[in-house]
C-alpha cells in the first residue's frame, strides 16, 4: 500500500511503510527552478516532522535526473529559497536521505545528490559539473562536498573541464556509492530499504574531511593563468575548491561569494546566450518539417573541403561516395579522409573498429553516374560558377528523383546554380567551414525555390553531424563570409594606415578571437581572397577606398600563406613570425598611396574591427539574410572563432549599446563616410532603445 502526497506540480511524495520517495518531475530536464526548490524544502521539512518515516529517497521522473539549476532564471531577480539553502536542509535532515541518479546528474542536480547522505547511480548515468561552460562555478556546495567524497584532483578536473564522467568512474572515485540497474522509482525503494537494513551506509558529506593538496591547487592556478587568461570562472573555481579544507559552513560561504561574483560578469551572460543560441538556431519552423531520407551521401571533390565533408559524414555513420575528375585527385582525397579518421582515433573520438567500418563505407569513383543512388550530393569542387554549372547540369541527369543537390560554395549564387537543373526545388547551399570534420558551423542556404523538406533535411544533416545549422538566404557570402568581407576591409584600411598585420592579430587575440585575422588569411590561403577580389574587381564601387592592394602585391609574389611557407607571416619555425618582406611591401604600398602611417592602440584596432563586424551583421539581419541576431552570433561562435564568452558579435553589440555604436560610427565616418555608414536598423534601435536580444523574439 502506498500513499501519494502532491507538494506542488513538480514535487510529490510516495509513502510505502516507513519509506518516503520524493519524485522530482519538471520536464524536460528536471532543472531546479523555484517550484522544485520550494517543493523539495517543503517535502524534507514535512517528512522530518511526520510520524513513522525512517528513510527518504529522492529520484526523478523522465529521461534524466536533475540537469542543474534552471538557467532561464539566471540574470533575473532571485526568488527564495536558494538551492544552497535547500541542500543544507537536506544534508541536515535527521532522517537519512539518499538520491537515485539516472541519465545525467549535472551541476545543481549533482550537487543535490552530494548533499544527500548516499548516492545510488543507475547504469548509463553520467555526472558533471558543467557550470564552467556557463561562466559560473558549482554554487550549491559542489566545490565543497565533492572534494570530501572524491578528492581535490577529481573535483578540479570535473569542475574545470565541465565534462561528463561515466557512472563507473564516479563510483571508482567515491562520488557515488553504488551503480545498479533498474527503474528510478524501484531503485529508490530498494535503496531506501537497504538503508533501513544497514546494507547501504549513509552519512552527511559535510562531516567528512578533505585531504589538502596545496601544490596541485597552486599548479592548476598557474596553468590557468597561462591557458585561460580571458576567462573568469575557472580561476574562481580553484579558489573555491581551495576553501574545501575549511569547515563546511565557511567553505560554502566562500563558494557562494565566488558564485555571485561570476554571476555578475558579462561572461556569464555571453556564455548563457551561447548555450541557448546553439539550440535556438534549429528551433525554427524551417528546421522542423518532415525531412527526406538521408542514408547515403555523395561528395564531389577530394580537396580539403570535400575530404573534410566526407570525413564528417563518415564520423556520423553516413556512407559516402566520393567523386573526383582524375585518379590522382581521388587518391589524394581518399588518403586525406583516411588520415582524418586516423586523427579521430588518436584523439579518442573513435575506436579502431569504428574507423575500419567508416573506411569500408567510403567509396571513390571518377564517374558521376555512381551518384545515381545517393540521397544527398554535396558539391565541393573549385569555386567557379562555370564549374558548378557543369556539375549541376550533370547531377540533374544522373541523380535519382528526390535526391538533394547541395553546393558547398562560400560565395556563389545558389539560385544561379539551381537554374542549371530541372529541379531547383531540390537544390540548396550547405556551406561547411574548414576543417569540415571539426568546425561546427553549417550554413544552410535557402534558394528561391528550395523545397521545405529539402531545407529540413539540411537541418537534419546538421544534427546528424553534430553541427550547428544556421539558416541563410542567398547573397554574396551568405551570413558569415559577407560579414567577414566587410570587416576585412576595415582591417585592410588599418594596415594601410599604419598598423602591422601582427599588431592587428595580437589585438584581436587579446580580445579573445581564436586566431588573428591575418593568421586566418594565411591559413585559408591568400590566393582564395585574391581570386575573390579579382572576381569582384569589375563591379567594385569606384568611390570606395580599396583595402586589398597590399594583399594583392603579396600574392603577386606567389606568397599565399602557410601552404607556400610564406605569406603575411613566415612559417619556417615552430611559430609563425611576421614576414619582413611582406612588411616592406606594405610600406611600399603606403608610400605609393601617399599614406603617412599612424599609430593604432590595441583598443582602437578592436573597436574598429568589431564595429565594422556589427555594421554588416546588422544589415544581414535587417535584410533577412540571417533570420535573427542570434543566428549571426552562432555563425560567428561556431565558424569564425569569435570568443564564446562574448556570446557573439550582436550580443556584444548589446553590451556596447546601439547609441554608443552610432556615435562611434559617426566618428569614424569623418575620415571615410563611404565605408562607415550607420545602418538604419541600428539608428532606429538607438532611438527606440530596442536591443538585438529583443529582435530575437
Ligand atoms: N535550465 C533550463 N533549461 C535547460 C537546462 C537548464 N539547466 N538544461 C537544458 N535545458 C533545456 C534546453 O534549453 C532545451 O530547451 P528547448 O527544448 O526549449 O530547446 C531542453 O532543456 C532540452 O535540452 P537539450 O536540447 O540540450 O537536450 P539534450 O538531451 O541534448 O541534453 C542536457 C540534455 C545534457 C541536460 C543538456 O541540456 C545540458 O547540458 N544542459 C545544461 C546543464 C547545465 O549546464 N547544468 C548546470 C546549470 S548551472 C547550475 O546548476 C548552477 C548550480 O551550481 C548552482
Amino acid at each position: 500500500m502506498s500513499e501519494q502526497t502532491v507538494i506542488n506540480d513538480m514535487i510529490s511524495i510516495e509513502r510505502i511503510g516507513d519509506i518516503a520517495l520524493i519524485c522530482i518531475d519538471n520536464p524536460p530536464v528536471n532543472a531546479t527552478g523555484q517550484a522544485v526548490r520550494q517543493g523539495l524544502l517543503t517535502a524534507i521539512t514535512d517528512l522530518n516532522a511526520a510520524a513513522q518515516v525512517r528513510a527518504i529517497a529522492i529520484y526523478a521522473a523522465g529521461r534524466t535526473f536533475v540537469a542543474g539549476a534552471d538557467i532561464k532564471e539566471f540574470g533575473k531577480p532571485f526568488v527564495d529559497p536558494s538551492l544552497p539553502d535547500v541542500l543544507d536542509a537536506i544534508e541536515a535532515s535527521a532522517l537519512p536521505v539518499i538520491s537515485v541518479l539516472h541519465g545525467t546528474a549535472l551541476g545543481g542536480g549533482f550537487e543535490l545528490a552530494l548533499a544527500t547522505h548516499a548516492r545510488v547511480g543507475i547504469k548509463g548515468l553520467r555526472i558533471g559539473l558543467p557550470e564552467v561552460n556557463l561562466g559560473l562555478l558549482p554554487g550549491a556546495g559542489g566545490t565543497q562536498r565533492l572534494p570530501r567524497l572524491a578528492g581535490v584532483a577529481f573535483t578540479l578536473d570535473m569542475a574545470l573541464s565541465g565534462k561528463m564522467v561515466p557512472g563507473a568512474d564516479a563510483l571508482a572515485a567515491g562520488a557515488i556509492d553504488q551503480l545498479v540497474e533498474g527503474a528510478p522509482r524501484d531503485v529508490a525503494l530498494s535503496a531506501a530499504q537497504q538503508v533501513l537494513d544497514g546494507a547501504l551506509k549513509t552519512r552527511p558529506t559535510g562531516s567528512l574531511n578533505v585531504v589538502a593538496d596545496a601544490a596541485l591547487l597552486e599548479q592548476t592556478a598557474d596553468k590557468l593563468r597561462m591557458t585561460q587568461p580571458h576567462l573568469y570562472s575557472p580561476h574562481k573555481i580553484v579558489e573555491a575548491v581551495g576553501a574545501a579544507t575549511l569547515p563546511l559552513s565557511q567553505g560554502l560561504q566562500i563558494e557562494r561569494q565566488a558564485f555571485m561574483d561570476c554571476m555578475n560578469t558579462p561572461q556569464r551572460a555571453g556564455l548563457i546566450h551561447a548555450f541557448f543560441g546553439e539550440r535556438a538556431t534549429s528551433n525554427i519552423p524551417e528546421a522542423k518539417g518532415d525531412a527526406r531520407p538521408l542514408d547515403r551521401i555523395g561528395v564531389i571533390g577530394g580537396g580539403t573541403m570535400g575530404s573534410g565533408i566526407a570525413t564528417a559524414c563518415l564520423l556520423a555513420g553516413l556512407p559516402v561516395q566520393m567523386i573526383e575528375v582524375a585518379q590522382d585527385g581521388l587518391d589524394r582525397g581518399m588518403a586525406t579522409v583516411a588520415r582524418n579518421l586516423e586523427g579521430a582515433v588518436k584523439r579518442g573520438k573513435m575506436t579502431e573498429a569504428a574507423r575500419d567500418a567508416a573506411l569500408s563505407s567510403l567509396s571513390g569513383s571518377l564517374q558521376m553516374q555512381d551518384l545515381s543512388d545517393v540521397d544527398l550530393v554535396i558539391e565541393a569542387a573549385f569555386e567557379s560558377m562555370d564549374v558548378k554549372r557543369q556539375i549541376f547540369t550533370q547531377l540533374d541527369q544522373v541523380c535519382k528523383e528526390g535526391a538533394i543537390l547541395a553546393s558547398n560554395t562560400s560565395y556563389l549564387n545558389i539560385d544561379e546554380i539551381a537554374a542549371c537543373t530541372n529541379r531547383p526545388q531540390d537544390v540548396l547551399g550547405l556551406h561547411f567551414f574548414s576543417p569540415a570534420h571539426v568546425m561546427r558551423l553549417l550554413e544552410i542556404v535557402q534558394g528561391a525555390d528550395t523545397a521545405p523538406d529539402v531545407l529540413a533535411t539540411g537541418f537534419l544533416l546538421a544534427k546528424r553531424l553534430k553541427k550547428v545549422g544556421v539558416l541563410a538566404q542567398v547573397c554574396d557570402g551568405f551570413v558569415g563570409n559577407r560579414i567577414l568581407a566587410f570587416f576585412s576591409k576595415a582591417v585592410g584600411y588599418m594596415v594601410l594606415d599604419g598598423a602591422s598585420p601582427a599588431q592587428v592579430d595580437q589585438a584581436l587575440e587579446g580580445f579573445g578571437m581564436a586566431m588573428g585575422l591575418h593568421k586566418v588569411f594565411d591559413l585559408a590561403g591568400l590566393d582564395i581572397d585574391w581570386a575573390e577580389r579579382k572576381r569582384q574587381a569589375a563591379g567594385r564601387d569606384s568611390s570606395e577606398r580599396y583595402s586589398g592592394l597590399h594583399l594583392d602585391r603579396i600574392c603577386e609574389q606567389g606568397w599565399f600563406g602557410r601552404k607556400t611557407g610564406k605569406g603575411l607571416y613566415l612559417y619556417d619555425g615552430k611559430h609563425p613570425t611576421p614576414n619582413p618582406d611582406a612588411l616592406r611591401i606594405i610600406d611600399d604600398v603606403r608610400a605609393e598611396l601617399g599614406i603617412e602611417p599612424k599609430e593604432f592602440t590595441a583598443e582602437e584596432i578592436v573597436d574598429r574591427y568589431l564595429t565594422a563586424m556589427i555594421i554588416e551583421a546588422t544589415r544581414v539581419v535587417a535584410d533577412g539574410t540571417a533570420k535573427r541576431p542570434v543566428d549571426v552570433d552562432m555563425a560567428y561562435l561556431f565558424g569564425y572563432g569569435f570568443p564564446r564568452f562574448r556570446g557573439g558579435p550582436l550580443h556584444e553589440a548589446d553590451q556596447i549599446g546601439a547609441s554608443a555604436l552610432v556615435e562611434r560610427i559617426e566618428g569614424y565616418a569623418k575620415e571615410d563616410p563611404h565605408f562607415w555608414q550607420v545602418p538604419p536598423l541600428l539608428r532606429e534601435m538607438a532611438s527606440t532603445g530596442k536591443t538585438f536580444a529583443d529582435l530575437n523574439h
